[in-house]
């Protein structure tokens, strides 16, 4: 289990992460959402060491990172995929993480099969693709076999196929009993593959908690029903409803279940061409948490845009 505690990171003055507290659970794929600048890779490095705090702790396990003796054995991370050298082939950069934490040679080829490497574990890191070096850093976590797993956006560069897998990959992850927290602003991602959000904005927490609640929650549950006959169903609804007109046609209904709008439709003698619930994506959920969360508006509608495509 990952444990965060008032974490605070300040840079000339200007909190980057700002007393942020949240457990991410072990069995569990927990996603770490926010805007672009909002503090998930500073919060990281913090909870790996990379970065020292201004105020507050994080704890892998009950201890803190840099009481670890083998570091690769207690907390696999996939930081930053271009920190690799480039001259090495992907094999010997494995090897040298090996041997500098106690992993047996063996575990090397292991991984490579694992992330689908294969003949390209012998070739020089400077010839990869983006979704290779996603994958070689993702091997790089797993060499330690480690409990507890971090990605900092590890869907990046990866095509469809390379998204697939990876969801596959941290499901087994946690279903293993690992403790796995992926950042990402791809929410139509997050929402596949995390149990559970922990979503921050500049810095600061905005929601902690399982992917149905936080999709059940933000306004409820909306019916989406289709008539010819749309004023008489908005008037038969009547005035605690609330109804917004979502084209033509078509209404889309708060604060009642499918059931009753067809029954209402029925004893009013409206004829219903569609009704069905509308499913709140992640996407939707996160955008209405965030709003006036975004620093950089421009970049988090491109990167939403992106996700969208991916
Ligand atoms: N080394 C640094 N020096 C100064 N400011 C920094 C440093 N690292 C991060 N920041 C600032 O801290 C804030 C949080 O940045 P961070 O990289 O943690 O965000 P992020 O959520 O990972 O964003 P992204 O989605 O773009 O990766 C930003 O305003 C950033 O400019
Ligand atoms: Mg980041």
């Amino acid at each position: 289990m990952i444990r965060v505690q008032g974490l605070t990171k300040l840079y000339a003055g200007v909190p980057a992460v700002d007393d942020l507290t949240f457990d991410v659970e072990s069995g569990k794929v927990t996603g770490f959402l926010g805007p672009n600048g909002a503090g998930k890779s500073t919060t990281m490095r913090m909870i790996l060491g990379l970065d020292r705090p201004t105020a507050g702790t994080s704890s892998v396990g009950g201890r803190r990172y840099v009481d670890f003796p083998a570091p690769l054995r207690e907390i696999g991370a996939l930081l930053d995929a271009g920190a690799m050298h480039p001259g090495r082939t992907g094999r010997a950069h494995l090897r040298i993480g090996a041997r500098s934490n106690g992993v047996p040679l063996a575990r090397v080829e292991e991984v490579i099969d694992q992330v689908g490497l294969g003949g390209a574990a012998g070739r020089r890191v400077k010839g990869y693709s983006l979704g290779m070096r996603q994958r070689l850093g993702i091997a790089a976590a797993l060499l330690g076999d480690p409990p507890v797993l971090l990605f900092d956006e590890p869907v990046n560069g990866l095509d469809l196929d390379g998204v697939r897998w990876i969801r596959t990959l941290f499901r087994g992850l946690a279903d293993e009993g690992r403790t796995v927290l992926v950042s990402s602003h791809l929410m139509s991602e997050m929402q596949l593959i995390a149990d559970r959000v922990v979503v921050i904005g500049r810095g600061r927490l905005i929601a902690d908690e399982d992917i149905a609640g936080m999709l059940g929650g933000l306004g409820g549950r909306r019916i989406r029903v289709r008539t010819p006959q749309v004023d008489d169903l908005a008037n038969a609804l009547g005035p605690d409803v609330t109804v917004t007109r979502s084209g033509p046609g078509e209404l889309e209904v708060g604060g009642l279940v499918a059931s009753e709008v067809g029954e209402l439709a029925h004893a009013h003698g409206i004829p219903l061409h569609h009704l069905a619930e509308v499913e709140q994506s992640l996407e939707e959920a996160y955008l209405s948490l965030t709003e006036g969360e975004v620093e950089h508006q421009g970049q988090v509608l491109g990167a939403l845009g992106e996700g969208a495509s991916a």
